[in-house]
């Protein structure tokens, strides 16, 4: 399989925050249109591993290639367009507070250039519809939002330049039950419009089994199995035991 067919690359990653070693000799390679879920106990480096993949944090060691091309490319431009073609949704939303739902939609757009203004509203009218909102929600600020249609808002500002990876963080975490299972359906829909690759951080085992077509298991210190639910769930590992092992893992796992 050539370079280009991964979307992320990870080889021999060495990852220190605070002085403290996180990350050690880390591989993790997806592919195009995959959907993969990264679990790991709470503190074992989930969310700093996706800032290492969006070259927000740059390791200490190891390799790390997005669309086959590495954050410390000597060509602004290639690792520019690399950065385009991911869209990220940070666990909080991360909106910008002071910017309407419009005007964060249209950011990505209008940082990338090159539309004029009614083509950047006609995409974010679509992508207001992609996610099932209105228009007129448009003008809301996000103080104003409830925190299912923050998650909204901030997955439409993620596919606002159609990426072909999109990254999650806990997407649905406190979200309730209804508002979750909805959420997820969401982006399984857009992700068969779409075709999108998906990595995403999750604990919520209903999100896992509905959305997920391999589990990467991150725990002392790098990707200990990678693999289908059904066979990750079968490991003899402390966390995997603990993680799926419960009453409500049993449920979700049912039918798996
Ligand atoms: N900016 C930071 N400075 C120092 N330590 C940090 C920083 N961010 C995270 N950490 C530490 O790194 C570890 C991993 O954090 P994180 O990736 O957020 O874990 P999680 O798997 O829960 O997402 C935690 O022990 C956390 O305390
Ligand atoms: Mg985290």
């Amino acid at each position: 399989m050539s370079a280009d067919e991964y979307v992320i690359e990870i080889e021999g990653l060495l990852n220190k925050v605070g002085g403290t070693v996180l990350h050690k000799d880390l591989d993790f390679r997806m592919r195009r249109e995959e959907v993969v879920s990264l679990v790991g106990g709470s503190g074992s480096g989930k969310t700093q591993l996706l800032r290492v993949i969006l070259g927000l944090k740059r390791p200490a060691a190891g390799r790390v290639r997005v669309f086959g091309v590495s954050w410390d490319d000597p060509n602004p431009k290639k690792v520019r367009d690399a950065r385009r073609r991911m869209g990220m949704l940070f666990q909080n939303g991360a909106l910008y507070s002071a910017l309407s739902v419009f005007d964060n939609i249209a950011f990505p757009l209008r940082e990338r250039g090159g539309l004029d203004e009614d083509e950047i509203r006609a995409i974010v009218h679509a992508k207001l519809a992609q996610v099932e909102l209105e228009p007129r929600h448009g003008a809301l600020l996000p103080a104003n939002l409830s925190g299912g249609m923050v998650k909204r808002v901030s997955l439409a500002r993620a596919l606002a330049l159609s990426p072909e990876l999109l990254i999650l963080d806990e997407p649905t975490a406190g979200l309730d039950p209804d508002r979750s299972e909805r959420f997820v359906h969401l982006i399984k829909r857009l992700r068969r419009e779409q075709r999108f690759a998906v990595l995403m951080v999750t604990h919520d085992l209903d999100t896992l089994h509905e959305l997920t077509d391999r589990v990467a298991v991150l725990a002392e210190q790098h990707i200990i199995a990678f693999d289908t639910l059904a066979a990750v769930r079968e490991l003899d590992h402390r966390f995997v035991r603990s993680f799926f092992g419960g009453d409500r893992g049993k449920r979700a796992l049912q039918d798996a």
